[in-house]
């Protein structure tokens, strides 16, 4: 028996890096997932949507893959809609899908860059959120999951100007939400988790100084899945920081 038997959960930005992990985790645990990227990444980094899929597929699990980019609203509808028509709920959302600018001055970052970061990093949550909501609503119930960063709240942990105000929106955008949502048992939480191994982090110069302290992205499962089994009665509007798991909040702690 996994802990999300019978649940859908689905996971944004799943062809690489946390993605990946969780919708595999969830998957293990028993959930539907739906994963989605773009349909071509322009990134150059190692790992697809299929890959992600076809994994999950001979571990057992099952899984919907749907090429879309969150900061596109059809694409974005289009996903929902697809989930609705295959698996008839949506118990959880995963928003995941990010990009990360580390290490550059306000100086090096022309407004073309600032503008595609705050699109994907807060129009996506915004778009994604907005298409699974009324879903929610109507089953009176779920869980969102948005990912934040101790950089959000933290300057001296260097993320600089454009990663770091992207990541203190998703935060305010997450505790708005949470108060909004409250009345039809939908919980909304950040998880913060952590300094990761994943391709994106791999991919900036400016990562490889705590590079021994990173973390797998499959560290991340165990919280991922509490959060997801969560509603607004159990645990909502928390910040919940992936390295204080078991010990601040999780299973029993209240
Ligand atoms: N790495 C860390 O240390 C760390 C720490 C704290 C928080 N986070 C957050 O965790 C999340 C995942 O980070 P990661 O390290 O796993 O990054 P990653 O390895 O770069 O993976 C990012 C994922 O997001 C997808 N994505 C990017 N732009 C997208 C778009 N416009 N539409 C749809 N999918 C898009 C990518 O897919 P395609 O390129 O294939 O479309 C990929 O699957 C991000 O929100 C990040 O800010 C990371």
């Amino acid at each position: 028996m996994g802990q999300m038997d019978g649940m859908v959960a689905m996971v944004t930005g799943a062809s690489r890096g946390l993605g990946r992990a969780i919708a595999r985790e969830y998957a293990r645990e028993g959930a539907s997932v739906v994963i989605s990227a773009r349909s071509q990444s322009p990134t150059g980094l190692a790992g697809t949507l299929e890959e992600t899929a076809s994994d999950i597929r001979s571990a057992g699990g099952d899984v919907l893959a749907v090429n879309c980019d969150v900061t596109d609203e059809e694409q974005v509808n289009d996903m929902v809609r697809r989930a609705v028509e295959r698996y008839g709920r949506i118990d959880v959302l995963f928003n995941n899908a990010g990009t990360m600018v580390l290490g550059e001055s306000i100086l090096e970052i022309d407004p073309a860059r600032w503008d595609r970061l705050i699109r994907v990093n807060v129009g996506g949550p915004y778009l994604c959120t907005r298409a699974v909501l009324p879903i929610m609503m109507e089953q009176r119930k779920g869980s969102i999951i948005n990912i934040g960063s101790r950089m959000a709240t933290d300057p001296a942990q260097g993320g600089g100007v454009l990663y770091s105000a992207s990541k203190a929106a998703v935060h305010m955008f997450s505790l708005c939400l949470a108060d909004e949502v409250k009345d039809y048992n939908i919980a909304v939480n950040i998880l913060s988790p952590g300094s990761l191994r994943s391709e994106g982090s791999a991919a900036i110069p400016w990562t490889q100084r705590d590079w021994h302290e990173r973390v797998d992205p499959s560290a991340v499962g165990p919280s991922a899945v509490f959060l997801a089994l969560q509603d607004a009665g159990s645990f909502t509007g928390q910040l919940a920081a992936r390295a204080e798991f078991g010990a601040t909040w999780g299973p029993g702690i209240h």
